[in-house]
């Protein structure tokens, strides 16, 4: 059932079957939990510090303290990491409010309820950069605090299930007329030699893969504006891609049907992919953090 041997679950690494959590556990009951998954490339975690100033954040957005230090998260991160013999991985971490009797408001004493693990994971496959992928666009039905990194993914799941019940591998999601980020990625445009992306703020996760391309952008000197994106200004694209640590950078090429720029991966996506490996490689060589 799965492809990895060991979990952390609130102090103790077990096999995934042993893994058990209260049926009252808030997460379970109301969603009330925040997590993250971080890619590890070469055996490290990519930008560790970033995902965890965002673990940081979201837990303090719904008021839970962090259970963990920096420290220990790292260890049990690197316990996970070395019982899997893959080099690429991704690791999931989650946090809920714990086991409580059923109240909407806060239990007075909370015992938070803390879940991690490693899987071995592949880059996306040749074909699909070769190809890029179908998207569909799809109202933003989600709530108002989507920059914070919730399990709670009720909408997100009927969302992404709406592009696959049309042969689409994203929902890019439009929210008053305004493109936000797609159902678990970010999202960028292409128009001429520049690149643009929705700015941070209340409807959009700041991801961390979608920072990464603007500081590889503005490295490389490569045009890159954090702008508000319209559906028509989407729909006259001449690239869009979808951004996430698992996804990498992923052109679409297909948007409701119809074909985007030429139908084909443009050279700017060729060349922010690029500049992504050699950030990748330079990163499990130890020559960046
Ligand atoms: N999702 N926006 C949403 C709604 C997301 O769920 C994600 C990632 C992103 C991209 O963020 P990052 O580059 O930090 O991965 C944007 C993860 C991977 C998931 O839920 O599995």
């Amino acid at each position: 059932m799965h492809n990895f041997r060991l979990v952390y679950l609130n102090g103790e690494f077990l096999p995934p079957e042993r893994a058990m959590v209260s049926a009252f556990d808030r997460g379970f009951v109301f969603g009330d939990g925040v997590y993250e998954v971080i890619p590890v490339f070469g055996r490290r975690l990519f930008r560790l510090p970033h995902h965890l100033a965002r673990l940081q954040r979201s837990l303090a957005e719904v008021r839970l303290p962090n259970p963990l230090s920096a420290t220990q998260w790292e260890e049990i991160l690197a316990r996970l990491i070395r019982d899997i013999s893959a080099d690429d991985q991704s690791v999931y971490m989650q946090i809920t409010r714990g086991p409580a009797p059923r109240d909407h408001a806060f239990p007075p004493q909370v015992n938070p309820t803390v879940f991690a693990y490693a899987q071995p994971t592949k880059p996306p496959a040749p074909e699909t950069l070769a190809q890029g992928i179908a998207a569909v666009t799809v109202p933003d039905i989600r709530w108002a605090r989507c920059d914070i990194k919730a399990t709670a993914l009720l909408a997100n799941a009927l969302l992404r299930q709406q592009a696959a019940d049309r042969g689409a591998a994203e929902a890019l999601l439009v929210r008053d007329g305004i493109v936000t980020e797609g159902a678990a990625s970010n999202i960028f445009v292409v128009r001429g030699d520049a690149l643009y992306t929705p700015p941070n703020g209340p409807f959009i996760l700041p991801g961390i893969t979608r920072d990464l391309v603007l500081e590889l952008a503005h490295a490389h000197a490569i045009p890159a504006h954090e702008q508000a994106l319209s559906q028509a200004a989407l729909l006259d694209a001449d690239e869009i891609w979808i951004t996430s640590s698992m996804r990498e950078i992923l052109p679409v090429t297909r948007l409701n049907d119809r074909a985007v720029g030429n139908g084909k991966p443009g050279p700017l996506h060729a060349r922010l992919y690029a500049l992504y490996q050699d950030y990748k490689r330079a990163f499990c060589e130890g020559r960046v953090n």
